[in-house]
């Protein structure tokens, strides 16, 4: 069922979790403020000087409505392309990462063009993983978007040796709630082992039985001041 949030982007509810895909706040402010911005991505995009080999990894927990990854590649476009990046997108609902191929689905309705051409024409490597490869018009660096569909748990246990470690973590799950899987201590642990020194998660859960995940796995935290209704969003730095 199709939602329009209270920046004008649309979202969906989805009748299975008994859950909307976002806030009501705004789809698109959402992944704005609090992952690009909120986790410094924005920042570093907009650096005038990097490391020229660096490649930038990005675990995109829940591909969803393809928000947070879509806004990942604005700000990277946005950016000189200093860097070079993975998007590593995570989603166990294949019906609606086919419908995000089509930029036709409802909730593109409001979407620019760019973000439409951007989710077409992935390559398929296998039935549940596929890759997009762009080229920042800039630096010709480029951006690799992969797609891995499954159990997100199940993902990260069976694909050790094909996922980097990733230097920024979008959680993004439906709530701790409805997703208690996707928020435990073991979840956390498989995170952890997928990350670099001195990785950043963002969340917008800030419930006590996810700092107390977190904190179990050696993530500080801090609570960030949100542009939403919602007082706080999660901030968690793996510790060394
Ligand atoms: C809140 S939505 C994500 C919104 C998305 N990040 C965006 O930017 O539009 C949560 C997504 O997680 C997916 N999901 C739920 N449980 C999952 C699991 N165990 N493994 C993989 N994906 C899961 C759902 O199918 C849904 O698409």
């Amino acid at each position: 069922m199709l939602r329009k949030t209270n920046d004008g982007s649309l979202t969906l509810y989805n009748e299975s979790f008994n859950e909307l895909y976002h806030s009501e706040d705004g789809a698109l402010l959402e992944a704005r403020s609090l992952y690009i911005m909120g986790s410094g991505f924005n920042s570093l995009c907009l650096e005038e000087k990097t490391d020229l080999n660096t490649v930038i990894k990005i675990c995109d927990v829940g591909l969803g409505l393809g928000y947070n990854a879509l806004s990942t590649l604005e700000a990277w476009f946005s950016g000189k392309g200093l860097f070079s990046l993975e998007i590593h997108s995570l989603e166990q609902d294949k019906k609606i990462f086919s419908e995000l191929t089509t930029a036709k689905a409802s909730w593109q309705e409001s979407w620019d063009d760019s973000w439409c051409e951007r989710v077409k024409d992935f390559e398929e490597i296998t039935p549940s993983f596929f890759k997009k490869v762009f080229e920042h018009p800039i630096s010709r660096k480029k951006a690799l978007w992969f797609v891995h569909l499954g159990e997100a748990k199940t993902l990260l246990k069976e694909n050790k040796e094909k996922l980097p470690h990733f230097d920024f973590i979008w959680q993004d799950p439906f709530s701790p709630k409805t997703s208690p899987g996707l928020w435990d201590k073991e979840w956390f642990s498989l995170l952890t082992k997928f990350s670099t020194k001195n990785a950043t998660l963002m969340t917008y859960s800030v419930a006590r039985s996810v700092r107390d995940s977190l904190a179990e796995n050696n993530w500080s935290f801090k609570k960030i001041p949100t542009v939403t209704k919602k007082k706080v969003w999660l901030k968690a730095t793996k510790e060394n």
